[in-house]
């Protein structure tokens, strides 16, 4: 089958309780880890891609492999998603590249222009078929120890599901990106955060059935941390978003759950090993293949962790 949107899997994600994963793809081996993982665990899958990824492989190598990926599992719903699209012009090309998703992220603007850009958006992608995530709010911890940013800052920028059902209301946007106290990469927090459920619950309540997607949900898993750190690599302890915190929001109207970090530090984790173990090994494939199997096994895991293992022959 081809490359499908979320429409589906979000519906299904939402009455079910569960959420799909959306793993950032930089290249052949990630990509193949995290299908290989999904096409195992039969789970539905957001394959999503940034600008950096773009810049890095280039659109045209990455769409090559994840056509591949798309026509070795029919029986796996993929979307491909441009993830954090920067302006219109970004998301326009995305569109006319074949993305079936593309998050516009005005969250840095005030919110009239937020809106304004993302329908701007909405109104091009809806007309080729194509669904669009926007995002309200700012990323950060609600903790008081946030690495780097004050608890009243972080507070400020949660989502406001007032703001959050106009929003939703003017710009027609098809999925909700909210700030409910995570945060992007590995030096989130130096306590377990405790997410702004009630945000989500509001927004719930104000606009039932509608999909809302978490950012910075990767949870900077300490065995694979440590294991960075005892193979030569310099990681400084901290914490990610906890594990039961994510199954917990899956289960409310969260329906899209991004990681990417959790992928780098298992894939550097192993890369790592092999090096420090076989300082010999000079074969890309000696340490790559490994790394692609981390890859797999670490999706397997967040599979569970979401609950939509097993849910791909629904969200078809
Ligand atoms: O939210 C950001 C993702 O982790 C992608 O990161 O822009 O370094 O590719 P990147
Ligand atoms: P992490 O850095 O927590 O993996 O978040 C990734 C993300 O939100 C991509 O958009
Ligand atoms: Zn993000």
């Amino acid at each position: 089958m081809a490359l499908v949107d979320t429409k589906k899997m979000f519906q299904m994600a939402y009455q079910n309780g569960y959420a799909i994963g959306a793993f950032n793809v930089n290249n052949m081996e990630i990509t193949q880890g995290i299908v290989s993982a999904v096409a195992k665990e039969k789970a539905p899958l957001i394959l999503q891609i940034s600008r950096g990824a773009r810049s890095y492989a280039s659109m045209s190598y990455l769409k090559a492999i994840i056509d591949v990926a798309v026509a070795e599992n029919p029986d796996i719903p993929i979307c491909m998603h441009l993830d954090h699209g920067d302006t219109f012009e970004t998301c326009r090309q995305c569109v006319d590249d074949g993305f079936t998703s593309v998050m516009i992220d005005g969250s840095h603007l005030d919110f009239e222009d937020n809106i304004k850009l993302t329908k701007q958006v909405v109104d091009y992608a809806h007309d080729k078929g194509v669904v669009v995530e926007a995002e309200l709010g700012k990323l950060g911890g609600i903790e008081e120890d946030v690495v780097g940013v004050s608890h009243d800052e972080v507070m400020s920028h949660l989502t406001n599901p007032d703001q959050a059902e106009e929003f939703i209301e003017k710009t027609g946007v098809d999925s909700l990106a909210v700030a409910i106290g995570t945060s992007h990469g590995a030096y989130k927090f130096k306590t377990a955060p405790k997410l702004a459920f009630d945000v989500v619950e509001d927004i719930q309540k104000r606009v039932p059935n509608y999909p809302l997607v978490m950012h910075g949900s990767s949870s900077v898993l300490k065995e694979f941390k440590d294991l960075i750190n005892k193979y030569g690599g310099d990681m400084p302890d901290a914490c990610g978003v906890p594990e039961d915190a994510i199954t917990d929001a899956s289960k409310m109207a969260v329906c899209k759950v991004n990681i990417d970090t959790d992928l780098r530090m298992a894939l550097t984790a192993k890369i790592r090993q092999v090096f420090a173990e076989k300082p010999a090994e000079f074969d890309p494939r000696k340490y790559l293949g490994p790394a692609r199997d981390a890859i797999e096994a670490m999706v397997v895991h967040k599979l569970k962790v979401l609950g939509c293992t097993g849910k791909a022959a629904e969200c078809l």
